[in-house]
């Protein structure tokens, strides 16, 4: 894994149309408004670097899942009014991805300024990467510059194609993102506490089997842990529960304690008498849930036990809630795990879209070392995979 990746730094843009890969894929509300602007902003450092050197700016992403056509919800429309805003300069949008219109719009942008192309994925070339669109969207631009992290993990057109076409480079949240991910892999100072949470153990088998080898503590929250709880021979009545994963996850913690390590499970949960904001609520030992009741958040014994580890900690990596925090009566845990985060003296990183919104909801955003702008991405990042994103940038 290339940690040092050839940035922007290194382009010679000044005056030359470039194209830039972001993850706009931002949260939208009821009314289509960008609900969470956190990759509108993590995107700006690298967008002032090219503009203040007179680049050409033509910005293309992603929205959703359109499935290679144009669906109007997902235009990005309402992007470029948000860009426009942060930025500080008008943001140009054109209702195309990568024909005439969209030539047409990039050839005629002058120095230091910005355009910003229509959805991506409206285009059945993009996810296919289709050597036809990627030359279209190439032919855009003279030079490639890569910052959509959270989308290195998808081999498509304006992640790959076009990287394989024009003079490629890292922008600066890339980077950044694979440097401070990387150092988790890298023997960071120990003890190194993991703490997982979210709902699915099958979607982090892979990245806590990599990372049981060079953390201290694993600690396991949300509703992946009633399938670690059920490994361990307890009853978890009603919660959620993967019983095809059951031993997989037996076979971790037997590799586990072979290997000295330590997993920290709930010893007590807050379950509910219907998955609800208004159900019926009570702690319970962990050992003890009964049927018609299920877990949606850890009990407080064991947030104070996750919060200690946490505090002991030199090295941090958080991913997932521990319950449902966006219901408030099932709020603490993933909060107190959350400011204990926020306050540790460890160095801290925070990976996924739920911990992130977790992370704001408590107005702890910026307390944290590096708040990644990737789910997916960061922990195939972590389980030890090449990025197909990262691996087109040549080394610096
Ligand atoms: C994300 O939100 O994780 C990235 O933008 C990637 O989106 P995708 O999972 O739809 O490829
Ligand atoms: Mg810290």
């Amino acid at each position: 894994m290339p940690v040092e990746l050839r940035t922007v730094e290194a382009s010679r843009a000044e005056g030359r149309r470039v194209l830039v890969r972001d993850d706009f894929n931002v949260p939208l509300d009821d009314s289509g408004r960008v609900a969470d602007d956190l990759r509108v902003r993590a995107a700006l450092p690298t967008l002032r670097h090219l503009l203040e050197r007179g680049a050409k700016v033509i910005c293309c992403s992603h929205l959703g899942r359109p499935k290679g056509r144009r669906v109007d919800r997902y235009s990005l429309e309402p992007v470029a009014a948000v860009l426009g805003e942060r930025l500080g300069r008008e943001v140009a949008f054109v209702d195309d991805v990568a024909g005439e219109e969209a030539a047409g719009a990039a050839a005629g942008l002058g120095p230091g300024r910005v355009l910003l192309l229509q959805n991506l994925r409206f285009e059945p070339g993009e996810e296919a990467n289709d050597p036809a669109f990627a030359g279209r969207l190439a032919a855009l631009a003279e030079l490639y510059v890569d910052d959509a992290f959270g989308a290195a993990h998808r081999a498509h057109a304006s992640v790959v194609g076009v990287a394989e076409r024009l003079p490629a480079y890292a922008g600066f949240l890339l980077a950044g993102e694979v440097k401070a991910l990387s150092r988790l892999l890298e023997g960071p100072p120990s003890p190194f506490v993991a703490v997982l949470g979210g709902s699915k153990v099958s979607d982090k088998l892979a990245v806590l089997s990599n990372l049981l080898q060079r953390v201290d503590t694993l600690v396991i929250g949300g509703g992946m842990c009633f399938t670690f709880l059920a490994a361990r021979g307890h009853g978890v009545g009603d919660s959620l529960l993967e019983p095809e994963q059951v031993d997989a996850v037996r076979g971790l913690l037997a590799r586990a304690e072979r290997e000295g390590k330590r997993v920290l499970l709930p010893s007590d949960v807050v379950v509910a008498d219907a998955f609800a904001e208004d159900a019926e609520r009570r702690t319970v030992p962990a050992s003890g849930i009964e049927q018609g009741w299920r877990g949606l958040d850890i009990g407080p014994e064991t947030a104070a036990a996750f919060a200690t580890a946490v505090r002991d900690a030199k090295t941090v990596f958080w991913n997932g809630p521990m319950g449902v925090f966006e219901w408030a009566p099932f709020a603490a845990g993933t909060r107190e795990v959350a400011e204990a985060v926020a306050s540790t003296g460890a160095y801290t990183v925070v990976g996924g879209g739920d911990s992130a919104a977790a992370l704001a909801q408590f107005g702890l955003a910026d307390k944290v070392d590096h708040l990644s702008t990737g789910g997916g991405a960061s922990l195939e990042l972590l389980e030890g995979r090449t990025l197909p994103g990262v691996a087109v940038i040549p080394s610096a």
